[in-house]
């Protein structure tokens, strides 16, 4: 072809990478590739494998193991013994190995990036450009934390043997986004890839034991989903993380109810691409390819509702119809290609049907007018108008190059759109005015919000859901958090005939008492007996009730049946629903009131005064301290009268009492300290411009408190929840509720706004489970017995609320460091994490 003809056609070439260095590796272990235990390859016990098929042409590139439970055994033992060397070892030390991990990835970069290209379908320009080099990011990033550990997050230890369950999406990125945090802080995994994409994981085990990890630190087990369960239902592991879709995250969420396990979930997504009229609408255009065409689509964080400003909206989707026109589909080992093939049948399948049934429902479907390959996995670039809200193809992630636009008029219309979907993974921002961009992104309900950007990831900013779309953060100094525990908890079982808590080396200094609670029954008897001592004699069943106490009722102060609270909802006291009463009764029996016994129908008010008194979270930190003084300055002010009563409910010393009043009033100044101060971060990504890190509040929190300590575990709980800016339902404690309904006059003199702070009394467990139930509570934090707790879980996944079991491991909310701090407002809060890129 002449220069003058290539010039008027523009027409690339092929410009295929090679595959030949794959090849090779793959030849290296045919016929098949065994699991990675214990730093080296070793077979399925049971002899099973599967095929795994390179999308783009159909052809087996090897065998894989199929991982049974006997592997997954073997799996977990070698990260077991692994753990107390590993977590050991200084921070500086392990920052050395995950430097070295980095490096490897560089050094094996392109290696890395044609087998994945290979095995998953997507481009190797995308592989080559995007994974790898952030793989390496990632690993460089955590080599920093844990090198930082000891200094940045003193008095906490690694969670333990971790089980690593991940798509096939962005297979190595989704490993390193588990792993390289994972081992900076010191544990242990267990990988468990997707079934289509099992190869570079295992590439990468090779790759890191070459560079000095040691055996057993980093194991990766084979399989379909059937593995992943049985990894899930492992008895010795710790803690889950997985990535993946709603329905088996809600799955595992059931599955590890009441175990212990920790818990992180990133799930789908059906995120807003939001374009307003002042938009520089070239800039969309490319947005958009970026948004919805990479990686084809299969992105959980995808920008697949496109959600116009209607003056804009015809000329923006006339130039996306001819930019469209222009991409490439077709092999993904071409260098020029910016479409390549879909992961699998089945996800082929899925977009097919998604789309056939979007067009019934009465979208438009438009796809370019060019011929889209069909001897491989293939699915064109489709744009779908005409779609309603409510439709099929613009409520369920459809996980393909598939977009659906919508239009909107103002600003509240586009973000009631925005919301409009039970998930908030992300969502993209387009507007030339700084302010109308920010105020859609702190409005939209979404972990990353782009602005005049999308689909930028870094490790510095943590990523991860709001709602459905999960829970826990991958990156960022909040990520790190998912793979640490405070060093005072216990491990939540022992196995191996060793207690865990001696396995884990402590990263920094361990607080002082850990007290059990009444329900912990783990609690060796002598232990117990020991940190018994230590406190103050308070509400211990057998104390005998005080002369204080009898002296209060003597004189009148308290009848034993005077009058019955009411529920506190919506800033006034209110009857409750049926109409039932139950007796507070005193250790040695005495009645000393009643309570309302709160039903269904209580929560669900209570709720609803909750949400409509969102506006708490837009008041300001100031304004929030301001009540929380207030409210201590009252409760002070009544501060014998809330100890008395207590004295006189629970049969405690008056020491005790008074002591647990004065920390209330501590906790309230504590968290009116905190309300203005939980600062977010601008972190050091590589964008130009900023990436904002906002603490923002989750919303309705459901909390359930326990009979410790009837005042203190009230307030201690409502405290931070309210200081963040979160309005709240409480079920005080079951057995003594009086004191939480001593509250209403204080809360009622303290300008708290109707509505903030809502209180059910009646039977715990049985509350606990409506409001973790409840679809419209975001979180529930639950003190009360192991069935409670798990109970609690089992519920959430209703809508995947966030769930935090206080009462596991046992904690004693007196003690300054167990009952209090950065771990309450972590968990009253959510990062957003927005980014703003500046330029001129
Ligand atoms: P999936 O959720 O089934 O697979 C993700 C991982 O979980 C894989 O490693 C799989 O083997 C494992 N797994 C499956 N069942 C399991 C179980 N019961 N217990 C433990 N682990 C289990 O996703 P799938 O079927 O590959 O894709 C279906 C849809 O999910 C996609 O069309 C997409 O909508 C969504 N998805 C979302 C992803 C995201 O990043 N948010 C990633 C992959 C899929």
């Amino acid at each position: 072809m002449a220069i003058a003809d290539t010039f008027e056609t523009m027409a690339y070439g092929p410009a295929p990478e090679s595959d030949a260095e794959a090849r090779r590796w793959l030849d290296a272990h045919a016929p098949a590739l065994d699991l990675y235990i214990g730093g080296g390859y070793a077979p399925p016990r049971d002899g099973a494998h599967f095929e795994t098929v390179n999308p783009a042409t159909g052809q087996t590139l090897i065998r894989v193991a199929q991982g049974g439970p006997a592997d997954v055994d073997a799996g977990v033992a070698a990260a077991r013994a692994a753990l107390g060397p590993w977590s050991r070892m200084s921070g500086h030390a392990r920052a050395r190995v995950l430097y070295a991990l980095a490096r490897q990835v560089q050094r094996h970069a392109r290696l890395l990036a044609v087998l994945e290209t290979l095995d998953n379908g997507k481009p190797i320009r995308e592989s080559r450009d995007l994974d790898i080099p952030l793989v390496a990011r990632h690993f460089y990033y955590h080599a920093g934390w844990a090198q930082l550990l000891s200094q940045e997050f003193p008095g906490e230890v690694p969670v333990g043997v971790v089980g690593a369950i991940i798509p096939w999406n962005f297979p190595l990125l989704m490993l390193a986004w588990k792993v390289a945090p994972a081992l900076a802080a010191g544990n242990t995994v267990v990988l468990k890839p997707a079934e289509y994409t099992p190869l570079t994981a295992l590439l990468f085990a090779e790759l890191a034991t070459r560079a000095g990890l040691p055996p057993g630190v980093l194991n990766v087990v084979t399989g379909d989903g059937r593995t992943g369960a049985l990894l899930v239902d492992h008895p010795d592991v710790d803690k889950i993380a997985f990535t993946g879709s709603t329905e088996v995250g809600r799955a595992i969420r059931r599955a590890t109810a009441g175990t212990g396990k920790r818990l992180s979930l990133e799930l789908g997504g059906k995120s807003p691409f939001v374009v307003f009229e002042d938009a520089d609408l070239d800039s969309v255009v490319e947005g958009v390819v970026d948004a919805i065409w990479f990686n084809q689509g299969q992105v959980c964080c995808a920008g697949s509702r496109l959600l116009v400003q209607e003056g804009v909206a015809p000329r923006l989707l006339d130039r996306l119809r001819a930019r469209m026109e222009r991409l490439r589909i077709g092999d993904p080992m071409d260098k020029a290609i910016d479409i390549g093939a879909i992961v699998a049948p089945a996800q082929l399948e899925r977009i097919r049907r998604l789309v056939a049934q979007g067009e019934a429902e009465g979208a438009t479907v438009w796809q370019p007018s060019w011929a889209c390959p069909t001897d491989g996995l293939f699915y064109p670039p489709t744009l779908l108008t005409e779609v309603a809200p409510a439709s099929v193809v613009a409520q369920e992630e459809i996980f393909g190059p598939v977009i659906a636009a919508m239009t909107f008029r103002t600003m509240p219309e586009a973000v009631a759109l925005a919301n409009n979907t039970p998930y908030g993974l992300a969502a993209s921002v387009w507007s030339e005015d700084l302010n109308r961009a920010l105020t859609a992104a702190r409005a939209i309900e979404a972990g990353t919000v782009w602005i005049n950007s999308t689909n930028l990831f870094d490790a510095a900013s943590g990523f991860g859901g709001y709602r459905e779309s999960g829970f826990g953060r991958e990156g960022g100094k909040e990520g790190l958090y998912e793979y640490l525990r405070p060093a005072w908890e216990r491990a939540p079982h022992t196995s191996h005939g060793e207690k865990r808590t001696d396995a884990i080396a402590s990263i920094g200094s361990t607080p002082s008492i850990s007290a059990p609670t009444p329900e912990d029954d783990a609690v060796p008897v002598e232990e117990a007996h020991e940190v018994a001592l230590t406190l103050p004699p308070a509400h211990r069943d057998d104390a005998p009730a005080p002369a204080h106490g009898q002296m209060w009722e003597e004189e009148g102060t308290f009848p034993a049946i005077d009058r019955t609270p009411k529920m506190f909802i919506g800033g006034k006291q209110a009857r409750p629903d049926a109409g039932y009463s139950r007796p507070v009764t005193a250790p040695d029996g005495r009645v000393v009131g009643e309570v309302g016994d709160g039903n269904r129908k209580d929560i669900r008010n209570a709720v609803e005064a909750a949400r409509a008194a969102a506006g708490w979270a837009a008041t300001t930190g100031h304004a929030r301290a301001q009540i929380l003084y207030y409210v201590a300055e009252n409760l002070a002010a009544r501060a014998a009268e809330f100890a008395a009563r207590i004295a006189h409910m629970t049969g405690a010393s008056p020491a005790g009492s008074e002591a647990e009043v004065e920390t209330a009033i501590e906790r309230l100044f504590t968290y009116a300290a905190w309300a203005d101060k939980y600062d977010g971060a601008v972190h050091g990504t590589p964008l130009r411009g900023v990436t904002l890190a906002v603490n923002e509040p989750i919303g309705v929190l459901g909390l359930v408190c326990g009979d410790d300590y009837p005042l203190l575990g009230f307030v201690a709980l409502v405290a931070p929840a309210i200081a963040m800016g979160n309005t709240i339902v409480v079920v005080p404690s079951e057995r003594y509720p009086l004191a939480a309904t001593d509250v209403y006059q204080v809360l009622e003199t303290s300008d708290v706004p109707s509505g903030v702070i809502n209180i059910v009394t009646g039977g715990r467990d049985a509350l606990a489970r409506v409001l973790a139930a409840h679809d419209d509570v975001d979180a529930v934090w639950y003190t009360g017995p192991a069935a409670g707790g798990r109970a609690v879980e089992e519920a959430s996944a209703g809508n995947m609320k966030r769930t935090w079991i206080i009462s596991r491991p046992s904690r004693d909310l007196l003690d300054p460091i167990q009952g209090q701090g950065p771990e309450f407002l972590r968990e009253a809060t959510q990062v957003k994490n927005i980014w703003v890129p500046s330029g001129d």
